[in-house]
């Protein structure tokens, strides 16, 4: 599993769309092979799908041949409601982009017979060849779709009644009145995300911060669905630094290095999208690589000289831990390893960063006031 950290939210969501188009283009769909996305809706994803718009009104990246998938919807609210996540979707993706209305599938929370509805999404996820990613976000209690707590790893599509805290956070899109907010949805179950063959996971904010703890540093867990994605095999979250409030540093520090050493040392052009080195041109294990720093009088940058005793321990697998001795002799120069170097890994020239500035913020151009 990847741990992506960026600043701040807005750093948060130009990762992820850029990410997004960055899959898309490389997939090349087609109408024959056509890249299938599932979506979330929420608060978190609205600045991630307005990068979106902007990337396809710039021409960087079409939708004609991508198929979308929502993650959920209310039971029993129409959907012209303006807080149905049908009239959610369209309002801040679908009626920007040149999505095909056929490659469009939304839960129907109105059927008449909602079980059939959930087997008819389950039936048609199938029948396109399944979810190639699978972007999400999660609740405060953990939950990933409406995969609330206690919701079986297992899961599919199907019913499901929703957690007060849940109605208590989702409250605010309903005049802050929870008698108005449902309390039943349709949603794919976490079954359905694992059987994606990739899985985002976006995550922002202090109040997510223990959840994103349980999910990183704890066992899979039905008390805390999202934990499940450390059984898929191609999973990342990208988060601020507000969510890694109740990460132990240790943890935020090596999931920071893993991505500095790969871009500095290993080399951009060596990793791949999702993240795997897939060939070591240019490698040099005895070069010397920067590593920048953020301090609280602001950010520095530093040199470690990675000499050739020290190779190992700068290469860390996804599974280790960096040797103690070596925060050590970090220790001073590395406060705190900035989000940094890396405002976007995935840009493959400062260009193509679009307004993102080196600590991972945006700069004004990339946050100027939203299309529609
Ligand atoms: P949020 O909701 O993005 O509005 O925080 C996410 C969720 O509850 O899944």
């Amino acid at each position: 599993m990847r741990l992506i950290i960026r600043e701040d939210p807005k750093a948060v969501a130009y990762y992820t769309a850029n990410y997004v188009r960055q899959r898309i283009n490389e997939f090349k769909p087609t109408r024959k092979r056509p890249f299938v996305l599932g979506l979330p809706t929420g608060s978190t994803p609205v600045e991630v799908y307005w990068h979106l718009v902007d990337f396809f009104k710039r021409g960087e990246v079409s939708f004609r041949n991508v198929i979308t998938f929502s993650m959920d919807e209310y039971v029993g609210l129409p959907r012209s409601h303006p807080e149905s996540y049908c009239s959610f979707m369209y309002r801040h993706l679908y009626d920007h982009i040149d999505l095909r209305p056929e490659n469009i599938h939304m839960l129907d929370g109105n059927a008449d017979d909602l079980a059939a509805e959930c087997q008819r999404y389950e039936d048609k996820i199938k029948e396109v060849g399944g979810i190639e990613l699978f972007l999400g976000g999660i609740g405060p209690d953990g939950h990933i779709a409406f995969n609330e707590p206690g919701s079986s790893l297992e899961s599919v599509t199907r019913v499901k009644t929703l957690a007060y805290e849940t109605v208590l956070a989702n409250a605010r899109f309903f005049g802050g009145d929870v008698n108005k907010v449902p309390k039943l949805a349709l949603t794919v179950g976490v079954g359905t995300v694992r059987a994606a063959r990739e899985v985002l996971l976006i995550i922002t904010g202090a109040h997510k911060a223990v959840a994103l703890a349980k999910c990183i540093e704890e066992g899979v867990n039905h008390m805390w669905t999202v934990s499940v994605i450390q059984l898929h095999p191609s999973a990342m979250v990208v988060c601020d630094e507000d969510a890694t409030l109740e990460l132990h540093v240790k943890t935020v520090r090596y999931f920071k290095s893993i991505e500095q050493v790969q871009e500095q040392l290993i080399g951009r052009q060596n990793i791949s999208l999702k993240g795997s080195i897939s060939r070591l041109s240019g490698y040099d294990p005895g070069q010397t690589y920067r590593v920048a720093v953020q301090q609280s009088t602001g950010d520095v940058a530093s040199e470690l000289d990675t000499g050739e005793e020290s190779d190992d321990d700068n290469v860390y697998d996804d599974d280790e831990y960096p040797e103690e001795e070596e925060e050590e002799e970090e220790e001073g120069d590395v406060q705190k390893m900035a989000v940094s170097s890396s405002a976007d890994m995935l840009a493959s020239s400062p260009s193509e960063i679009n307004g993102a500035s080196l600590n991972g913020s945006l700069a004004p151009a990339a946050t100027a006031g939203n299309p529609f």
